[in-house]
């Protein structure tokens, strides 16, 4: 088993000694824990997609705690490929935003290995709001590769133990941040030549918040050939290793049919368990609801976006660990939050974690 260390100097230096030796650690971000090795090194980068059984079309992240034109000078981005209104849009959103949640995805530099970018002609940089993660990256002071600290298609982990259960030994040691404070991975935007941009991952940076920083536009990515996208973005991911349903309907609100629909596909699980948006809900489920032992768990009771971000990952890891072998989301309610964008984001998550009920 890997160990987790608390982030004293000396746990600092051994993390950065690894580092160096090319070996990956886990890495606390204000959004997810990342699993970090040395970005411009192609034999590290080998370990990460080992490590995660990641497949080799899908690019990682580097994280730096530098401005965007000394990663121009350094060779990370290139940003003469970027017109003039398009450079002036990427310094704006790096300057406003950074450090911070978003990830800006930019012509790549000649010193970044094909490896990093999965052979893409882009990068994806972002400076993470995480002191012990700045502690690493200005300690190392060149770009740490770090995605999500999961196995491919898993839940990201928010905390360092997840990290070591999800890697296990496949990890030189974990570096405990506690809880990561925003909870869902990053905000992905493109920027292209002519300075549009598309957001390829929501995140609680929402779109609005992006085109401000940026004074320009910004667009969704489609299922148009012609934008960009994201290769990790693919339907099902985030997920949970049992099977995990999203309902139409709340379990209090089915139909007859519905329930009967229900108790058939529960009928050959031992037990199960509900993810319900209000305490309410949740109470209102019990055993004779799907003719099976059920746990009903509600996040979000306060109506609270922000802890509800923050806290849906654990919850579907501990779902996942639980004696529960059947999942079941009932739907995402109509948002009340003042923040529309990081509801959406909330739901691209579930989304991805789910497969739609009835099939
Ligand atoms: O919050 C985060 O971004 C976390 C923390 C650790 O920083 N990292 C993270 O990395 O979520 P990862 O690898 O799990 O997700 C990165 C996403 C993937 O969907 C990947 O396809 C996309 O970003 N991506 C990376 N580089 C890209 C590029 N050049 N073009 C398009 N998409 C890119
Ligand atoms: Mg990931």
């Amino acid at each position: 088993m890997t160990s987790v260390h608390a982030p004293t100097d000396a746990a600092i230096a051994d993390a950065v000694a690894a580092l160096l030796r090319g070996d990956l650690i886990g890495l606390p971000t204000e959004t997810v824990y990342g699993l970090a090795a040395m970005g411009l090194d192609a034999e590290s980068v080998a370990r990460i997609y080992a490590a995660k059984d990641r497949p080799a079309f899908n690019p990682l992240i580097l994280h730096t705690t530098c401005g965007l034109d000394a990663l121009d000078e350094q060779g990370v981005v290139d940003l003469s490929r970027l017109g003039p209104a398009a450079r002036q849009t990427a310094r704006r959103l790096a300057e406003r935003s950074w450090p911070g949640p978003l990830t800006l995805v930019l012509p790549r530099g000649p010193a970044v290995p094909d490896l990093t970018t999965a052979g893409l002609d882009t990068v994806g940089v972002r400076h993470p709001d995480h002191p012990i993660a700045r502690r690493v990256l200005n300690a190392i002071d060149r770009p740490l590769a770090a995605p999500s600290a999961n196995r491919s298609g898993r839940i990201s982990p928010t905390t360092a133990q997840a990290v070591a259960d999800e890697l296990g030994d496949r990890v030189a040691l974990v570096l405990d941040g506690g809880i990561c404070p925003v909870g869902l991975e990053s905000a992905v935007v493109h920027v292209d030549s002519a300075g549009r941009l598309t957001l390829l991952r929501p995140g609680v940076r929402t779109a609005d918040e992006i085109a401000a920083w940026a004074d320009a536009p910004v667009v969704t990515a489609t299922k148009d050939p012609e934008t960009p996208r994201s290769p990790g973005m693919t339907a099902r991911h985030y997920a949970p290793e049992v099977p995990f349903y999203a309902l139409p309907f709340r379990l209090s609100q089915a139909s007859e049919i519905d329930i009967d629909g229900l108790r058939a596909l529960a009928a050959p699980h031992r037990r199960a368990a509900v993810l319900c948006w209000e305490q309410a809900h949740a109470d209102a489920v019990t055993a004779a609801t799907l003719g099976i032992p059920t746990d009903a768990v509600a996040i979000d009771p306060l109506g609270d976006p922000v802890a509800t971000a923050r806290g849906l990952y654990a919850t579907l890891r501990d779902l996942d660990r639980s004696e529960a072998d059947l999942l079941l989301a009932e739907p995402f309610p109509p948002t009340t939050f003042a923040d529309e964008g990081l509801a959406y984001a909330l739901r691209d998550r579930l989304r991805r974690a789910t497969t739609p009920w009835p099939p």
